[in-house]
């Protein structure tokens, strides 16, 4: 694990989005896999100014959103298909076709994760995997207790994990599940990136420090990745303690 602890928020975003920008400028044909979240937001914001800044055209490349809402209509505006349309698509004037979403609109939501695991494989697998953690340690929706040998499927959100994100449902009807790539499809992209910024994700990070392959804090399952970078601003960095 190669971790990169920050002096400020901001650094750590531009150190996630120059990592971005750099694998998306040194491959012909890049598969990203795409998270969503407060953390990211930022990291897009700043990946589409760089794009647009040197000039870089990214239409060779293609993206796999880790998960998405079940139940929410996909033009709902809390939707992960309209977050990415909003900060990626939008204002990057692509061509939607180029992004690829968890089908939570198919009839059989366990075919759904079957077919969209075959599209991730047709396409070559996933190079880099951008990721955030949840507050309980999950990755993608991988709540606790999710098994290291899962795969793309319909998950139930914890209620940790429907608080934190309330905000975004002011009617108070947080979705109760998602159609979440596993932590064994995570696990299978050749590179990992995974940010953490703030103080409540100070104890997910310290307990991923001192856990390994732990299913309840299923972010541990990355530690075993051999090419798994970690970007922490202070605050997320706060309670841990490096021996060196
Ligand atoms: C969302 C996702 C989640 C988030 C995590 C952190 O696509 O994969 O694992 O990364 O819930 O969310 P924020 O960034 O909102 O704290």
């Amino acid at each position: 694990m190669r971790i990169i602890i920050t002096k400020s928020t901001s650094e750590a975003v531009d150190v996630v989005s120059s990592l971005l920008l750099e694998k998306l400028n040194s491959h012909s044909k890049l598969v990203l896999g795409l998270a969503t979240g407060k953390t990211m937001e930022p990291v897009y914001e700043q990946l589409v100014e760089k794009i647009v800044h040197n000039q870089l055209d990214i239409k060779s490349h293609s993206f796999f959103m880790l998960d998405e809402y079940v139940g929410l209509p996909l033009d709902h505006p809390s939707s992960f298909k309209s977050y990415v349309t909003r900060y990626l698509i939008s204002p990057l004037n692509l061509k939607e076709s180029l992004f690829s979403f968890p089908p939570v609109d198919h009839v059989n939501l366990n075919k759904a994760g079957e077919e969209y695991e075959q599209k991730i494989r047709s396409c070559g697998g996933i190079d880099l995997q951008l990721l955030g953690i949840g507050t309980n340690g999950h990755i993608g929706f991988n709540e606790p207790g999710s098994s290291v040998e899962s795969r793309t499927r319909v998950v139930k959100l914890t209620e940790a994990t429907r608080k934190a994100n309330e905000a975004q449902f002011p009617n108070g009807n947080v979705p109760v599940e998602a159609l979440s790539m596993g932590v064994a499809s995570i696990m299978d992209a050749r590179e990992m990136l995974m940010l953490a910024t703030g103080s409540s994700k100070a104890d997910a990070i310290k307990y991923l420090f001192n856990h390994h392959d732990d299913d309840s804090c299923p972010a541990t399952f990355l530690k075993s990745h051999p090419r798994f970078t970690l970007v922490l601003d202070p605050d997320a960095a706060s309670k841990i303690s490096l021996n060196i």
